[in-house]
């Protein structure tokens, strides 16, 4: 696509194509980006589903096609298949899209994460402005970030064009980081002193705040700190971290700074904490089960989690309360996130009778095991020379099938080889739900271990979804709102 469009003409160019669509009724969403000549990834069925999305949904959309970030919405096939190299995980928390996100970063040498922060949190799509105190300038120059955000940087409160200004730029944001948060920049704020940019714009402004600690352990535990921590936080201020770990002193103690994947995490459910799923309970599982055969070997699949965990993060991110009960799995447990991890079939089952009481839905992404060993050896079984080796199974308990509360929402997913279609409708029916996500797991860009996944989404009423290969977050956007529109 041409990328050089303004974006008025793009504005323009977007409402035409989606007006006549709208009076069509006839396209799909996904037939609307193609004649669009986009891949939408982040707009999915939220706005665009209607096809009357507001004009400050298509200045979003516009901001986006003409900034070098945004190519990863272009419709290239390498990059739709998130297999471009400069990507090293697409699996990107796409509800940073377009949210203004104002960055403090203050004195201390952790600034050096703050770089890779604020280029990731553009890399997702986010407008990143970063305020720098008088003494992280002494760390970095604000060229730095002037370069990776493309915007003015802040460090002077006596400059009062607007987008410098403190108390504009409090109204602009939609959530305030500071990042790192020395001691001397928490105390700052907890006593109100108003002595520069960055004290001044928090002080001023009603947003969502969000400080991240960077500082020697013996300055963090110190009671002025503690108090400070205390008056911020019963102030409504978030305060996370420090963590234990090297500090740059060498010691390894409580001081470092989060990691810029995890501060990313916290923004992304801070900012979906009043998003469409609040108030709802999602269970969702992930990853293998595992049948032991003998202490050392076992029953399993290639499953690795990751569409599991991409439903979890999206249903986090649009503000569910989120429990994630997964399989033995490599994946770290997400932020914000009830984690459980069981072992075996019988256990997911037993897990999953419990959390579900007060679930509005469940999403059984996990590859559950069909069968088990008979019996458990509990002392390694012996080869002792023989040839062939049988072993004794029984079928596992059909977890989806015997999990049934009123006003659970059920969603199955069908793993399948062959007749893709035909052997997930009848697991929608065999399993009593209300939605299966089919996907066909030998096709390209779909299956098991990889980043993206290609599905049809089919409902109780027969009516199907077919999607093209998208990122299994996006996947994950796309279930959960065929969820919300059958809940609703
Ligand atoms: N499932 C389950 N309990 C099992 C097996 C599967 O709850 N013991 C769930 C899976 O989590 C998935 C759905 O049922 O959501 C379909 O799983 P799948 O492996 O595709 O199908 P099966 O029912 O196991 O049937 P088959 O292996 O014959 O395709």
């Amino acid at each position: 696509m041409n990328r050089k469009k303004s974006p008025t003409k793009l504005v323009n160019l977007i409402a035409e194509k989606l007006k006549a669509a709208r009076k069509e009724k006839k396209m799909t969403q996904e037939q609307v980006a193609n004649a669009i000549g986009i891949h939408i990834v982040t707009y999915g069925n939220y706005e665009l589903a209607s096809y009357s999305p507001s004009l400050k949904i298509l200045e979003k959309l516009a901001f986006l096609f003409n900034k070098p970030e945004s190519w990863f919405f272009a419709k290239d096939p390498i990059i739709q298949n998130n297999q471009h190299p400069s990507i090293n995980n697409m699996n990107f928390n796409s509800n940073l899209i377009g949210k203004k996100i104002l960055l403090g970063v203050t004195g201390s040498i952790s600034i050096y994460k703050s770089l890779y922060l604020a280029s990731q949190l553009k890399q997702r799509g986010a407008l990143v402005k970063v305020i720098m105190s008088e003494s992280s300038q002494k760390f970095i120059t604000s060229l730095s970030f002037e370069y990776i955000t493309q915007e003015k940087v802040i460090t002077s409160l006596f400059d009062i064009s607007e987008s410098n200004n403190h108390i504009y730029n409090g109204n602009w944001a939609d959530i305030i980081v500071v990042a790192p948060a020395t001691v001397h920049t928490i105390a700052r704020i907890a006593n109100g002193i108003a002595d520069d940019p960055l004290v001044t714009t928090i002080l001023g402004s009603t947003k969502p705040k969000l400080i991240f600690p960077a500082m020697e352990s013996n300055m963090w535990e110190n009671d002025a700190t503690q108090s400070n921590v205390q008056t911020l936080k019963s102030r409504g201020f978030r305060i996370i971290g420090p963590a234990e770990g090297y500090l740059a002193s060498g010691n390894i103690a409580m001081g470092r700074m989060l990691e810029p994947v995890d501060i990313i995490s916290y923004i992304s459910t801070i900012l979906g904490e009043k998003g469409d799923l609040r108030g709802k309970t999602f269970v969702i599982t992930a990853g293998p089960t595992r049948e032991p055969i003998d202490p050392i070997r076992y029953i399993s699949n290639n499953s690795s989690g990751k569409m599991g965990f991409a439903l979890a993060h999206v249903a986090r991110d649009r503000g569910a309360k989120t429990i994630l009960v997964t399989g033995p799995t490599q994946m770290t447990a997400p932020i914000e996130i009830d984690s459980i991890q069981t072992n075996t079939a019988h256990e997911m089952y037993e897990t999953l009778k419990e959390v579900c009481i007060n679930a509005d839905v469940l999403i059984m992404a996990a590859a559950v095991s069909d069968w088990t060993p008979t019996k458990m050896k509990k002392e390694k079984i012996k080869k002792f020379g023989k040839m062939d080796f049988t072993l004794k199974t029984k079928p596992t308990l059909d977890i989806l099938s015997n999990i049934n509360y009123d006003n659970l929402f059920k969603v199955g997913f069908a793993a399948e080889t062959k007749n893709l279609e035909q052997h997930a409708k009848q697991k929608l029916i065999d399993k009593n739900l209300d939605v299966i996500v089919a996907n066909n797991v030998t096709e390209k860009g779909a299956g098991f271990s990889i980043d993206t996944n290609k599905v049809t989404i089919i409902d109780n009423k027969g009516n199907t979804l077919k999607l093209g290969i998208l990122s299994k977050y996006e996947v994950a956007n796309q279930i959960i709102n065929k969820i919300t529109s059958m809940m609703s």
